[in-house]
């Protein structure tokens, strides 16, 4: 039976697809991506304190990513936020971007204990992500439509039954590596479209779907931390991605979406790789004016700590054991007389702006 936009995809094929990706371009954008990837990876691993990145990165991946659904939120608004480790946000664009965030910690956390990708995993994420107890889809009616015109170009898989059955087929492609001896790289490729066209959740599929590529990367060991960013490309090619998604359904172009995604592996981790070392850069050339700042209170750790969050308040520095509350509160006024720091007063809170580390990560 062939596709019709109209009708669940119930005939959804499994992966591998019958396409030939041993083609030279693909060889070619394979390697380089995979060139790229390791040297992003190689570099995480060198430095002394890699989770210094994840905080920025992950929260820039995450806005990255929710802004995909136009949750447009201010930096500003989102970096306030971030900080708010107990409140509750209130703020709904900042909350998804925070909730997003969380779903990827405890997607790397599961991941981690049972080096597995499974269906209750993607359904764990997409519940943390959209702060909910829905489940996969079990009622009829779920379409896809262009964004602008509102006309439907796709009807996904339907039922609950159908819907397990194809996902349960997805992991074991994604987890058993007999089914084929593609490239890892070429192989997230694939199970991004097919998630995304096994459409399993009534929200929230092209998060967990974004998530999912982050941590089948992890899983095959081409990444050690969630630091790649690449949910911005996807994001600047929308028009792309939404066409050669569609493309695959329609035509099995899987050649032109297979070189899309390998071409945005490549791109964003020569970008993240960049952006890194702007951060160090930064950090780096801070430490000689706060350790003039703060004479023998200098400490490495709150160095760290001031390139880990583009705003910063005291119970952060209180939290992470720097100094009790008054001190750490001279230590930031002092850091803000370098130039270092910009404070600004929202209701009884202070925060201290990093005005030079939100340059980097906006950028
Ligand atoms: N023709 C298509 N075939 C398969 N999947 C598609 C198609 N068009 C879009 N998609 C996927 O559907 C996702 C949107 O689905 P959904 O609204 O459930 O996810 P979301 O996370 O809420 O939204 P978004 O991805 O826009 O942030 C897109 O990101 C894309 O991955
Ligand atoms: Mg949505």
């Amino acid at each position: 039976m062939s596709f019709n936009k109209d009708i669940p995809y119930d005939t959804l094929p499994d992966l591998p697809p019958k396409a030939n990706l041993e083609t030279a371009d693909i060889f070619k954008l394979t390697i380089q991506a995979n060139k790229l990837l390791a040297e992003l990876k190689g570099y995480c691993q060198t430095l002394p304190n890699p989770n210094l990145l994840l905080n920025t990165i992950i929260l820039q991946e995450s806005k990255e990513s929710s802004a995909i659904e136009n949750i447009v939120t201010t930096q500003d608004e989102l970096y306030k936020a971030s900080l708010n480790v107990t409140d509750r946000i209130k703020n709904p664009a900042a909350k998804e971007v925070i909730q997003y965030r969380e779903a990827m910690y405890w997607g790397l956390e599961q991941i981690k204990k049972t080096e597995l990708i499974t269906t209750n995993l993607l359904v764990g994420i997409m519940q943390k992500l959209r702060d909910t107890d829905d489940n996969i889809r079990k009622n009829p009616g779920t379409k896809l439509a262009n964004p602008s015109t509102q006309a439907v170009v796709y009807t996904p898989p339907e039922g609950d039954t159908i819907i397990r059955q194809k996902l349960a087929e997805l992991e074991k492609f994604i987890n058993d590596d007999t089914y084929s001896d593609l490239d890892p790289l070429i192989k997230m490729a694939l199970i991004h479209y097919q998630f995304e066209a096994i459409h399993p959740f009534s929200d929230g599929n092209g998060r967990t779907g974004r998530i999912l590529n982050v941590l089948y990367l992890i899983n095959k060991n081409l990444l050690s931390l969630p630091v790649l960013y690449l949910s911005r490309y996807i994001i600047q090619n929308k028009p792309d991605y939404y066409k050669l998604l569609r493309e695959v359904t329609e035509q099995n172009n899987w050649d032109a979406w297979v070189k899309f995604v390998l071409q945005g592996v490549g791109e964003t981790a020569a970008m993240t790789l960049s952006k890194i070392n702007a951060i160090l850069n930064l950090k780096n050339e801070s430490i000689p004016l706060i350790k003039d700042a703060l004479k023998a209170s200098y400490s490495k750790e709150l160095v760290d700590l001031l390139y880990s969050y583009p705003y910063i308040k005291t119970a952060i520095l209180e939290a992470n054991n720097i100094a009790k509350r008054q001190t750490a509160a001279d230590y930031l006024k002092k850091i803000e007389k370098t130039g270092l720091l910009h404070s600004v007063k929202l209701g009884k809170e202070v925060y201290y702006i990093n005005h030079n580390l939100m340059k980097v990560l906006s950028e």
